[in-house]
């Protein structure tokens, strides 16, 4: 990416007088004053204006532990939106994968990598996702044994369930992989079942871990590294 257009995505000035922040030497590329605004960087450069490095992450994700009562979406509606929850120097930068309805709770990606985005969001690329459900009424033999075949969810639209473990009595994990509008509650709707809780605890190889209800934080490399090659992307092309 050429600096110009970085510093400017970096919020450090406008486009146009970034140009004149570069002409008059307040910038360093790896501790060398640099003034060719159209000089090309990637992630591995340190980039500093006036003394003060600039983020130089390439793209950022991060994983959210999303509360109950929150909106998958960028700004307050009905609801306070999840990006509140969002550390502030990530708050611009990033955008949604998916969405988690407002009394679900779990795994939130959220990322500056649109293509990352688009093709975890593609169900073409077959990521799965599993949820904890506390349904209102017994799980029965009957319901394990439907869920193995198409579920006919309404609306024209087919379900099909990778996995599904019953717990106890009224809990279960279940695992899909096609990312359809409530999938989840339509998937038990359809066998009477409600829903009392929702948590998503798995979304591909990523897992909750410690993080807290309510927190954010950024993926490891490793994490990040395997969700690029979950959607057939290399890290190094990210740089
Ligand atoms: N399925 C649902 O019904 N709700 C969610 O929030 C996610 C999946």
């Amino acid at each position: 990416m050429r600096l110009d257009r970085f510093l400017s995505m970096r919020g450090v000035d406008s486009r146009k007088s970034i140009k004149k922040v570069i002409r008059s030497g307040r910038v360093e590329v790896d501790g060398k004053p640099v003034f060719d605004f159209a000089m090309e960087i990637n992630g591995n450069n340190r980039i500093v204006v006036d003394g003060q490095e600039v983020e130089n992450d390439p793209y950022v994700t991060l994983m959210m532990n999303k509360p109950e009562g929150y909106m998958s979406s960028m700004v307050d509606e009905r609801y306070p939106s999840v990006m509140n929850l969002v550390p502030e120097r990530y708050r611009k930068r990033v955008r949604l994968v998916g969405r988690l309805d407002n009394d679900t709770t779990g795994l939130l990606l959220l990322t500056d990598n649109g293509v990352l985005n688009a093709r975890l969001a593609n169900p073409k690329h077959g990521i799965q996702k599993t949820y904890r459900v506390e349904v209102n009424h017994l799980l029965k033999p009957s319901f394990e044994e439907a869920v193995k075949s198409p579920i006919d969810i309404g609306k024209g639209e087919v379900a099909h369930v990778d996995n599904l473990k019953v717990l106890d009595d009224y809990h279960a994990e279940i695992t899909v992989h096609e990312g359809k509008y409530h999938e989840i509650k339509r998937i038990f709707g359809k066998f009477s079942y409600d829903v009392i809780k929702l948590e998503r605890i798995a979304f591909g190889s990523l897992t909750l871990g410690e993080l807290e209800r309510g927190k954010c934080r950024l993926l490891t490399k490793e994490e990040y590294v395997s969700l690029l090659e979950s959607v057939h992307m290399k890290f190094e092309e990210q740089l």
